[in-house]
């Protein structure tokens, strides 16, 4: 008689392979979360140092690069953990909308004139959005 699927499941070394991954792509989420701010914040200080200069190639292509595998490693962490926003993770859910927040005031603070108050204050409403997600993820609250 064949173990049912289900059993494979429980077997140790399935969990300790699914618990290894979990540590890396939480590890690999968070360098990336430390990326996007380095970056992002590097592009508004270059733009309001000097304001005539283009930005780098660089600082043009690798935040692309660095968002897209914060967005994976980020649903990767979904698979892994099961949570679901607003099914079972409601923190998570409002997660994701400050991070379309983050996303449309980040992009405006990058399209205004730089050292304008409307810029600064694009720049500072992205970076409460951020605070707002990273608090968010770190404390996990109920909320309803
Ligand atoms: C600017 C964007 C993001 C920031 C600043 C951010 C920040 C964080 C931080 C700090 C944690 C760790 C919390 C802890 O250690 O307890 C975390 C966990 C998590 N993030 Fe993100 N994240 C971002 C984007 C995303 C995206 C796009 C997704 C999914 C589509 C996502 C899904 C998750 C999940 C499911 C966890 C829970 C992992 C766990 O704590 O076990 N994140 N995030």
């Amino acid at each position: 008689m064949t173990a049912p699927a289900s059993a494979f499941f429980r077997q140790p070394v399935y969990l300790f392979y699914r618990h290894t991954m979990y540590l890396i792509v939480k590890y690999g989420h968070l360098t990336f979360v430390a990326f996007t701010f380095i970056l992002f914040n590097l592009r508004v200080g270059l733009r309001q140092a000097m304001p005539a200069k283009p930005l780098p190639k660089l600082l043009r292509i690798l935040p692309h690069l660095n968002d897209t595998l914060l967005l994976i490693t980020g649903l990767w962490l979904i698979h892994l953990t099961r949570w679901i926003p607003f099914v079972n993770a409601n923190w998570l859910g409002v997660k994701l909308i400050f991070l379309v927040l983050y996303v449309l005031w980040g992009a405006l603070a990058l399209r205004i004139a730089p050292r304008s108050k409307r810029g600064l204050f694009a720049y500072g409403m992205a970076m409460c959005c951020f605070a707002a997600i990273v608090l968010l993820a770190w404390f996990k609250p109920l909320l309803w």
